[in-house]
Protein backbone atom coordinates (compact mmCIF):
# COMPACT_ATOMS: atom_id res chain seq x y z
CA UNK A 1 0.00 0.00 0.00
CA UNK A 2 1.25 3.76 -0.42
CA UNK A 3 0.27 6.66 0.61
CA UNK A 4 0.22 10.21 -0.49
CA UNK A 5 2.25 12.12 1.38
CA UNK A 6 1.25 15.23 -0.10
CA UNK A 7 -1.84 15.21 1.64
CA UNK A 8 0.04 16.98 5.23
CA UNK A 9 -2.41 16.38 8.41
CA UNK A 10 -3.56 19.93 9.96
CA UNK A 11 -6.04 21.70 12.54
CA UNK A 12 -6.78 25.76 12.40
CA UNK A 13 -8.32 27.38 14.74
CA UNK A 14 -10.29 31.00 14.94
CA UNK A 15 -9.94 32.91 17.84
CA UNK A 16 -11.31 35.92 18.73
CA UNK A 17 -9.84 39.74 19.50
CA UNK A 18 -10.91 41.02 23.27
CA UNK A 19 -11.74 44.65 24.36
CA UNK A 20 -12.17 45.31 28.15
CA UNK A 21 -15.90 46.95 28.99
CA UNK A 22 -14.51 47.30 32.55
CA UNK A 23 -10.99 46.85 33.28
CA UNK A 24 -10.35 48.24 37.06
CA UNK A 25 -7.52 47.91 37.96
CA UNK A 26 -6.24 47.40 42.01
CA UNK A 27 -2.59 47.82 43.80
CA UNK A 28 0.33 45.91 42.56
CA UNK A 29 1.01 42.27 44.55
CA UNK A 30 3.63 40.66 45.90
CA UNK A 31 4.50 39.02 42.16
CA UNK A 32 4.20 42.60 40.05
CA UNK A 33 0.94 41.64 38.87
CA UNK A 34 -2.02 44.00 39.31
CA UNK A 35 -5.63 42.30 41.16
CA UNK A 36 -7.94 43.21 38.50
CA UNK A 37 -11.69 43.06 37.44
CA UNK A 38 -11.16 42.98 34.08
CA UNK A 39 -14.81 42.24 31.93
CA UNK A 40 -13.85 40.47 29.23
CA UNK A 41 -15.77 40.81 25.95
CA UNK A 42 -14.79 38.63 22.75
CA UNK A 43 -15.37 40.43 19.30
CA UNK A 44 -15.06 39.01 15.54
CA UNK A 45 -11.49 39.99 14.55
CA UNK A 46 -10.58 36.77 14.37
CA UNK A 47 -6.87 35.57 13.87
CA UNK A 48 -6.22 31.65 12.56
CA UNK A 49 -3.65 29.51 13.81
CA UNK A 50 -2.81 26.22 11.31
CA UNK A 51 -0.79 23.39 13.08
CA UNK A 52 0.57 20.83 11.22
CA UNK A 53 3.55 17.72 11.89
CA UNK A 54 7.18 19.31 11.86
CA UNK A 55 10.74 18.35 12.90
CA UNK A 56 10.47 21.65 15.64
CA UNK A 57 8.50 24.28 16.93
CA UNK A 58 8.04 26.81 13.51
CA UNK A 59 6.61 29.78 13.55
CA UNK A 60 5.15 31.44 10.46
CA UNK A 61 3.23 34.55 10.07
CA UNK A 62 0.84 36.69 7.54
CA UNK A 63 -1.99 38.42 7.23
CA UNK A 64 -2.82 42.12 7.07
CA UNK A 65 -0.48 44.58 6.40
CA UNK A 66 -2.22 47.03 8.85
CA UNK A 67 -1.49 45.41 12.08
CA UNK A 68 2.08 45.68 12.09
CA UNK A 69 3.34 41.90 11.22
CA UNK A 70 6.76 42.63 11.36
CA UNK A 71 6.53 42.87 14.94
CA UNK A 72 5.25 39.59 15.38
CA UNK A 73 8.81 37.17 17.07
CA UNK A 74 9.26 34.29 14.83
CA UNK A 75 11.45 32.66 17.35
CA UNK A 76 10.59 30.97 21.02
CA UNK A 77 9.17 34.06 22.30
CA UNK A 78 6.36 34.02 20.39
CA UNK A 79 3.09 32.99 23.00
CA UNK A 80 1.88 30.31 20.61
CA UNK A 81 5.57 29.03 20.44
CA UNK A 82 5.31 29.07 24.16
CA UNK A 83 2.04 27.99 24.35
CA UNK A 84 3.29 24.74 21.75
CA UNK A 85 6.17 24.16 24.12
CA UNK A 86 4.00 23.71 27.01
CA UNK A 87 1.51 22.10 25.87
CA UNK A 88 3.62 19.56 24.15
CA UNK A 89 5.52 19.08 27.85
CA UNK A 90 2.13 18.80 29.43
CA UNK A 91 1.21 15.54 27.56
CA UNK A 92 5.04 13.85 27.30
CA UNK A 93 5.74 14.81 23.40
CA UNK A 94 8.33 16.69 21.43
CA UNK A 95 7.12 19.65 20.72
CA UNK A 96 7.16 18.87 16.68
CA UNK A 97 5.09 21.75 15.01
CA UNK A 98 4.59 24.57 12.74
CA UNK A 99 2.01 26.89 13.85
CA UNK A 100 0.98 29.30 10.92
CA UNK A 101 -0.34 32.45 12.25
CA UNK A 102 -2.86 34.47 10.09
CA UNK A 103 -3.38 37.59 12.06
CA UNK A 104 -5.99 40.32 11.56
CA UNK A 105 -5.75 41.18 15.63
CA UNK A 106 -3.41 44.51 15.84
CA UNK A 107 -0.27 43.70 17.04
CA UNK A 108 0.92 45.49 20.78
CA UNK A 109 -2.56 46.89 20.38
CA UNK A 110 -4.53 46.33 23.83
CA UNK A 111 -6.62 43.85 22.42
CA UNK A 112 -5.00 40.32 23.09
CA UNK A 113 -3.60 39.25 19.93
CA UNK A 114 -0.80 37.50 21.23
CA UNK A 115 -2.82 36.30 24.15
CA UNK A 116 -5.32 35.15 20.76
CA UNK A 117 -2.67 33.01 19.19
CA UNK A 118 -1.54 31.27 22.48
CA UNK A 119 -5.04 29.95 22.79
CA UNK A 120 -5.03 29.26 19.34
CA UNK A 121 -2.14 27.02 19.75
CA UNK A 122 -2.99 24.99 23.14
CA UNK A 123 -6.62 24.09 20.97
CA UNK A 124 -4.90 23.51 17.72
CA UNK A 125 -1.61 21.01 19.09
CA UNK A 126 -4.49 18.89 21.39
CA UNK A 127 -6.63 18.78 17.53
CA UNK A 128 -3.77 17.95 15.97
CA UNK A 129 -2.34 15.55 18.28
CA UNK A 130 -5.73 14.00 19.46
CA UNK A 131 -4.71 14.92 23.24
CA UNK A 132 -8.25 14.82 24.36
CA UNK A 133 -7.02 17.59 27.45
CA UNK A 134 -9.69 18.87 29.55
CA UNK A 135 -10.72 22.68 29.00
CA UNK A 136 -9.98 23.17 32.57
CA UNK A 137 -6.62 22.30 32.12
CA UNK A 138 -6.31 24.34 28.74
CA UNK A 139 -7.31 27.13 31.20
CA UNK A 140 -4.74 26.19 33.97
CA UNK A 141 -2.09 25.98 31.03
CA UNK A 142 -2.67 29.36 28.72
CA UNK A 143 -2.71 31.58 32.32
CA UNK A 144 1.05 30.04 32.69
CA UNK A 145 1.72 31.79 29.37
CA UNK A 146 -0.59 34.88 29.66
CA UNK A 147 -2.91 36.51 31.92
CA UNK A 148 -5.41 37.01 28.95
CA UNK A 149 -4.90 33.40 27.65
CA UNK A 150 -7.61 31.50 29.48
CA UNK A 151 -10.19 34.18 28.20
CA UNK A 152 -9.48 33.66 24.11
CA UNK A 153 -10.20 29.80 24.81
CA UNK A 154 -13.22 30.30 26.27
CA UNK A 155 -14.84 33.32 24.86
CA UNK A 156 -18.27 35.22 24.93
CA UNK A 157 -18.51 37.77 28.40
CA UNK A 158 -16.71 37.16 30.97
CA UNK A 159 -15.76 38.87 34.37
CA UNK A 160 -11.58 38.28 35.33
CA UNK A 161 -10.77 38.72 38.55
CA UNK A 162 -7.34 37.71 40.59
CA UNK A 163 -4.47 39.01 37.58
CA UNK A 164 -7.72 38.51 35.01
CA UNK A 165 -6.91 34.46 34.42
CA UNK A 166 -9.71 33.60 36.71
CA UNK A 167 -13.24 34.05 34.64
CA UNK A 168 -16.65 33.92 35.82
CA UNK A 169 -18.79 33.79 32.30
CA UNK A 170 -21.10 36.93 32.45
CA UNK A 171 -24.93 36.98 31.11
CA UNK A 172 -24.90 39.13 28.09
CA UNK A 173 -27.96 39.71 26.00
CA UNK A 174 -27.93 40.19 21.68
CA UNK A 175 -25.28 41.75 20.23
CA UNK A 176 -23.44 45.00 20.84
CA UNK A 177 -21.65 46.41 18.00
CA UNK A 178 -18.19 48.43 17.46
CA UNK A 179 -15.60 50.56 16.00
CA UNK A 180 -12.13 49.97 16.71
CA UNK A 181 -9.61 52.39 15.24
CA UNK A 182 -5.69 51.17 15.08
CA UNK A 183 -2.35 52.83 15.62
CA UNK A 184 0.45 52.82 14.47
CA UNK A 185 2.77 51.21 16.72
CA UNK A 186 2.18 49.05 19.70
CA UNK A 187 2.28 50.14 23.52
CA UNK A 188 4.14 47.47 25.73
CA UNK A 189 1.54 46.20 28.34
CA UNK A 190 4.06 46.53 31.04
CA UNK A 191 5.24 50.05 30.52
CA UNK A 192 1.33 50.89 30.32
CA UNK A 193 0.73 49.23 34.11
CA UNK A 194 3.63 50.87 35.02
CA UNK A 195 2.87 54.22 34.58
CA UNK A 196 -0.64 53.76 35.70
CA UNK A 197 1.20 53.15 38.90
CA UNK A 198 3.26 56.31 38.74
CA UNK A 199 0.57 58.63 38.19
CA UNK A 200 -0.93 57.34 40.44
CA UNK A 201 2.03 57.85 43.18
CA UNK A 202 2.77 61.09 41.89
CA UNK A 203 -1.19 61.87 42.69
CA UNK A 204 -1.06 60.31 46.24
CA UNK A 205 -4.13 57.86 44.86
CA UNK A 206 -4.80 55.21 47.18
CA UNK A 207 -6.35 52.14 45.35
CA UNK A 208 -8.52 49.62 46.99
CA UNK A 209 -10.16 45.92 45.62
CA UNK A 210 -11.95 46.57 42.89
CA UNK A 211 -15.02 45.13 41.99
CA UNK A 212 -17.76 45.18 38.97
CA UNK A 213 -19.36 47.47 38.31
CA UNK A 214 -23.10 46.74 39.07
CA UNK A 215 -24.74 49.37 36.44
CA UNK A 216 -22.43 47.64 33.75
CA UNK A 217 -23.56 44.28 34.77
CA UNK A 218 -27.11 45.05 33.84
CA UNK A 219 -26.56 46.82 30.89
CA UNK A 220 -24.62 43.56 29.44
CA UNK A 221 -27.50 41.46 30.65
CA UNK A 222 -30.39 43.57 29.27
CA UNK A 223 -28.29 44.11 25.87
CA UNK A 224 -28.79 47.87 26.53
CA UNK A 225 -25.81 49.30 24.23
CA UNK A 226 -26.97 53.10 25.54
CA UNK A 227 -26.41 52.15 29.51
CA UNK A 228 -22.95 50.16 28.29
CA UNK A 229 -21.59 53.20 26.38
CA UNK A 230 -22.27 55.28 29.80
CA UNK A 231 -20.48 52.38 31.76
CA UNK A 232 -17.60 51.35 29.77
CA UNK A 233 -14.49 52.20 32.30
CA UNK A 234 -10.65 51.66 32.04
CA UNK A 235 -8.13 52.24 34.74
CA UNK A 236 -5.26 52.23 32.21
CA UNK A 237 -6.30 54.86 29.84
CA UNK A 238 -4.84 57.81 31.50
CA UNK A 239 -1.73 55.79 31.40
CA UNK A 240 -1.83 55.13 27.59
CA UNK A 241 -3.07 58.28 26.97
CA UNK A 242 -0.11 59.73 28.74
CA UNK A 243 2.75 57.24 26.68
CA UNK A 244 0.61 58.04 23.62
CA UNK A 245 -1.08 61.50 23.75
CA UNK A 246 -2.09 61.79 19.74
CA UNK A 247 -5.50 58.83 21.58
CA UNK A 248 -7.49 61.68 22.87
CA UNK A 249 -7.95 62.43 19.47
CA UNK A 250 -8.84 59.77 18.37
CA UNK A 251 -11.13 59.19 21.32
CA UNK A 252 -12.66 62.69 20.66
CA UNK A 253 -13.23 62.01 16.99
CA UNK A 254 -15.30 59.21 17.52
CA UNK A 255 -16.99 60.66 20.64
CA UNK A 256 -18.07 63.48 18.03
CA UNK A 257 -18.98 60.78 15.50
CA UNK A 258 -21.58 59.76 17.89
CA UNK A 259 -20.31 56.84 19.53
CA UNK A 260 -22.39 55.97 22.72
CA UNK A 261 -19.08 55.24 24.51
CA UNK A 262 -15.33 55.54 23.55
CA UNK A 263 -12.17 54.13 25.44
CA UNK A 264 -8.63 52.71 24.74
CA UNK A 265 -8.83 49.01 24.40
CA UNK A 266 -6.74 47.35 27.76
CA UNK A 267 -3.53 48.85 27.12
CA UNK A 268 -3.86 50.53 23.91
CA UNK A 269 -3.21 51.99 21.56
CA UNK A 270 -6.38 50.56 19.57
CA UNK A 271 -9.41 52.98 20.87
CA UNK A 272 -13.01 51.24 20.55
CA UNK A 273 -16.02 52.70 20.22
CA UNK A 274 -19.78 51.17 21.06
CA UNK A 275 -22.30 51.89 18.25
CA UNK A 276 -25.93 51.78 18.59
CA UNK A 277 -26.01 48.91 15.54
CA UNK A 278 -24.49 47.31 12.75
CA UNK A 279 -24.98 50.44 10.52
CA UNK A 280 -23.98 52.85 12.92
CA UNK A 281 -20.96 50.55 13.90
CA UNK A 282 -20.43 51.44 9.75
CA UNK A 283 -20.52 54.73 9.88
CA UNK A 284 -18.40 55.33 12.99
CA UNK A 285 -15.67 53.52 11.21
CA UNK A 286 -16.23 56.00 7.75
CA UNK A 287 -15.67 59.17 10.01
CA UNK A 288 -13.15 57.51 12.07
CA UNK A 289 -11.26 56.70 8.47
CA UNK A 290 -12.03 60.24 6.90
CA UNK A 291 -11.16 62.03 10.64
CA UNK A 292 -7.46 60.64 9.92
CA UNK A 293 -6.67 60.37 13.53
CA UNK A 294 -5.92 56.86 13.11
CA UNK A 295 -4.01 54.20 10.49
CA UNK A 296 -7.40 52.48 9.59
CA UNK A 297 -10.62 51.84 11.40
CA UNK A 298 -12.57 48.64 11.59
CA UNK A 299 -16.50 47.10 12.32
CA UNK A 300 -16.94 43.83 14.69
CA UNK A 301 -19.45 42.49 17.04
CA UNK A 302 -19.43 40.95 20.61
CA UNK A 303 -19.41 38.66 21.92
CA UNK A 304 -18.07 36.08 19.51
CA UNK A 305 -16.78 32.35 20.25
CA UNK A 306 -13.61 31.41 21.74
CA UNK A 307 -11.16 29.42 19.86
CA UNK A 308 -13.01 27.16 17.93
CA UNK A 309 -11.68 24.39 15.48
CA UNK A 310 -12.70 25.29 12.29
CA UNK A 311 -11.22 22.81 9.76
CA UNK A 312 -9.18 19.52 10.12
CA UNK A 313 -7.31 17.67 7.33
CA UNK A 314 -7.45 15.43 6.06
O1 LIG B 1 0.15 38.27 31.83
P1 LIG B 1 0.76 39.04 30.69
O2 LIG B 1 2.08 38.49 30.28
O3 LIG B 1 -0.17 39.23 29.54
O4 LIG B 1 1.04 40.49 31.27
C1 LIG B 1 1.89 41.38 30.62
C2 LIG B 1 2.36 42.44 31.62
O5 LIG B 1 1.23 43.25 32.02
C3 LIG B 1 2.90 41.87 32.91
O6 LIG B 1 4.26 41.59 32.81
C4 LIG B 1 2.63 43.00 33.91
O7 LIG B 1 3.61 44.01 33.79
C5 LIG B 1 1.33 43.59 33.39
N1 LIG B 1 0.15 43.06 34.12
C6 LIG B 1 -0.09 43.50 35.42
N2 LIG B 1 -1.17 43.03 36.10
C7 LIG B 1 -2.03 42.16 35.50
C8 LIG B 1 -1.81 41.71 34.18
C9 LIG B 1 -0.70 42.18 33.51
O8 LIG B 1 0.66 44.31 35.97
N3 LIG B 1 -3.08 41.75 36.19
Amino acid sequence: MSYDLSIETSVTVRVPAKVNVQLSVGPARPDGYHELVNVFHAVSLFDEVTAAPADRVEIHVEGDPSVALDSVPRDDGNLAAMAAYAFAEHIGVEPAVRLRIRKAIPVAGGMAGGSADAAAALVACNALWEAGVATETLLELGATIGSDVPFALLGGTAVGTGRGELLTPALVRGRFHWAFAYADGGLSTAAVYAKCDRMRKAAGTEVGRPAPRPELMSALAAGDARALGRELHNDLEAAAVALRPSLSGVLEAGRAAGALGAMVSGSGPTCAFLAESEAHAAELVTALTASEVCTSAVQAYGPAPGATVISSDP
